[in-house]
């Protein structure tokens, strides 16, 4: 079996997802060969008809056409936005998303991170000791934030494990037609964990943030997508937000000269909040190899209808 691995890996990154993959297939699949995608758009028709699984991290627009034996796209990414926005997604192919334990668990660390710097106020102190200026503010406790976790997937249900054993209230939003707004009214913090969907796309937009307490923070760890910038902007320079903790971005990197840099109340991450690790990640992609052979059901399959 051969098995396309294609996306828009950083140097060295692409080496070791062949390294990981190949020994994550090796015992159940000796025969299993990965290629690159220069590799596979070199082949003979009948090499071509051979790749049955696509391995994929953001692939470029058009990668997964011309493959008439693909029987599993496997995403080494959790949010699968870009690649259902690419019309020549094979349509009958199943897709899935990777669901990592080790993933999750890096979520976690850096929802609460973020949670427990705007709680105490670390943010504030980092910004004090860049103009020289030492000012203790109230030192509050966990039970005096209550924060909301919109999305309660694999990401979200962690996030707001670990944000309930800290001691905050957690609020959970999914899509079950819960009303948003009673939520939002008592949030201290919101931690986006949703997917990008048509109906979460410019969520977090200026009618949003109005719902929220004066002086509420936002956490955005999901897609830069979901917020409208300018709205985020107008809140946090009116002070109805107090500071934003932003990993994901309209456009990535963030460019150069964006508001969001200098600005004294946002907290910029370089997309960064959960990568996913070859070491774990690749065993989790080739146990789902298996299970598509076997028919068995695969661990992450996107419902392409709902877009997640
Ligand atoms: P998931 O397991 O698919 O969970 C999605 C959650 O969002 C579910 O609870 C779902 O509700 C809810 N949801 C979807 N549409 C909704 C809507 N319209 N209204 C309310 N709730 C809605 O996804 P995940 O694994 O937790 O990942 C979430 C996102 O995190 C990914 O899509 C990705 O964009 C992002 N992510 C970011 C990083 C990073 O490094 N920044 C890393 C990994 C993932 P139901 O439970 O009712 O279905
Ligand atoms: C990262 O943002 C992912 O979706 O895995």
């Amino acid at each position: 079996m051969i098995c396309l691995l294609c996306g828009d890996f950083d140097p060295g990154e692409e080496a070791a997802w062949q390294q990981a993959l190949g020994s994550a297939l090796a015992a159940a699949l000796p025969q299993a060969q990965c290629w690159p995608l220069a590799d596979v758009q070199a082949a003979t028709a009948a090499q071509r008809a051979a790749v049955q699984v696509a391995f994929v991290a953001n692939p470029p627009a058009g990668a997964l056409q011309g493959l008439p034996g693909l029987r599993l796209v496997q995403s080494l990414w959790a949010g699968v936005d870009k690649l259902l926005a690419d019309p020549t997604l094979p349509p009958d192919v199943p897709l899935a998303r990777m669901v990592d334990p080790a993933m999750t668990a890096a979520m976690a660390e850096t929802a609460l991170w973020a949670v427990l710097a705007l709680q105490r106020g670390f943010f504030t102190y980092a910004a004090q000791q860049r103009a020289g200026l030492w000012r203790p503010h109230a030192q509050r406790r966990a039970q005096d934030l209550c924060v909301t976790v919109l999305g309660q997937g694999e990401m979200g249900r962690a996030v707001s494990a670990v944000l309930a054993r800290q001691g905050h209230a957690v609020q959970g939003w999914r899509r079950d037609g819960q009303a948003l707004a009673p939520l939002l009214a008592a949030s201290d913090v919101v931690v986006n964990l949703l997917p990008l969907t048509a109906d979460t796309r410019g969520l977090i937009n200026a009618g949003f943030l109005a719902q929220l307490p004066r002086g509420a923070a936002l956490v955005n760890l999901a897609r830069g997508a979901h917020v409208v910038d300018a709205d985020l902007l107008a809140a946090l320079d009116s002070g109805q937000l107090s500071h934003a903790v932003l990993d994901v971005f309209h456009t990535e990197p963030l460019p150069a000269g964006h508001a969001y840099w200098q600005h004294p109340r946002v907290t910029v991450l370089p997309h960064a909040a959960a990568f996913t690790d070859p070491r774990s990640a690749a065993p989790v992609a080739a146990a789902n190899v298996q299970a598509m052979l076997a028919g068995r059901p695969l661990l992450g399959l996107v419902d392409r209808r709902r877009g997640y």
